[in-house]
């Protein structure tokens, strides 16, 4: 199983001062340095953590995967097709939304959705569809031409630990089986942690994980001793 990592939260830190730091690129270089197998990044519709101008460094910097998340629009179909990252994962957008909340509903879209997704594979651009863990989505993502499907972990993260874990671990293992066998290949990612992960060992061929907020959020605490000590060494 491989791990992608999303940096759009430097970009959210780096956009709070309106200025260069934190930066997202060099977030990705190290990450990169790590032998992640992607970096996920979401140019949202408001941009507002990732930019236009940090999946054009990217693009240019990265040697490993680029995983573009965006919303099934006009506009970035056309940016993915000028861009072409190694993949691309359809997410459902809602402005007001803090982070992506639900799956995309393929079922209910299945033409859009089917027509969208052609161009993109034509271009040599592996297609993901971000979806919640439930029969009736797996079955229209395989009538799609997507390659893959990305299972929305994030109720089973908000559940993790209490009465209703298995049922929902259930359904992402279920539904990950139920891909394959239909042809599709099988990511995971939302609100995965250090302690949530572990059980994606229990899902038969899951490709890769995608994990944001709680490698992040880890970081910020591993990183602040040397960051404080560095510059005492400067105010003493
Ligand atoms: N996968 C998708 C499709 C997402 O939208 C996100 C959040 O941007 C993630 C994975 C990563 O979620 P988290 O930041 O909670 O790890």
């Amino acid at each position: 199983m491989f791990l992608g990592v999303n940096i759009d939260h430097v970009a959210t830190l780096r956009n709070a001062r309106g200025g260069a730091e934190p930066d997202p690129i060099h977030a990705a270089q190290i990450c990169e340095e790590c032998g992640v197998s992607s970096i996920t990044t979401h140019l949202r519709e408001d941009r507002r953590h990732i930019k236009d101008k940090d999946v054009r460094s990217l693009v240019k910097i990265l040697k490993t995967n680029l995983n573009l998340e965006m919303a099934v629009t006009d506009e970035m179909q056309k940016i993915a097709l000028e861009l072409k990252p190694h993949s691309v994962c359809l997410v459902p957008e809602k402005r007001e939304e803090v982070t992506t909340e639900g799956g995309l509903d393929v079922k209910g879209q299945l033409s859009k959705i089917t027509k969208f997704v052609s161009p993109l594979v034509d271009a040599g651009i592996l297609v993901s569809l971000f979806i919640d863990p439930t029969e009736e989505q797996v079955i229209a993502s395989s009538k799609t031409g997507a390659q893959f499907i990305e299972l929305h972990t994030g109720h089973y993260s908000l559940v993790y630990g209490t009465l209703e874990e298995d049922e929902a671990f259930n359904h992402l293992k279920d539904s990950a089986e139920l891909a394959q066998n239909l042809g599709l290949r099988v990511n995971a990612g939302h609100g995965l942690n250090y302690h949530n992960v572990s059980r994606m060992h229990e899902i038969d061929g899951l490709y890769e994980l995608n994990i944001g907020h709680s490698i992040i959020s880890k970081a910020v605490f591993t990183g602040l001793d040397s960051a404080v000590n560095e510059m005492m060494r400067l105010v003493k």
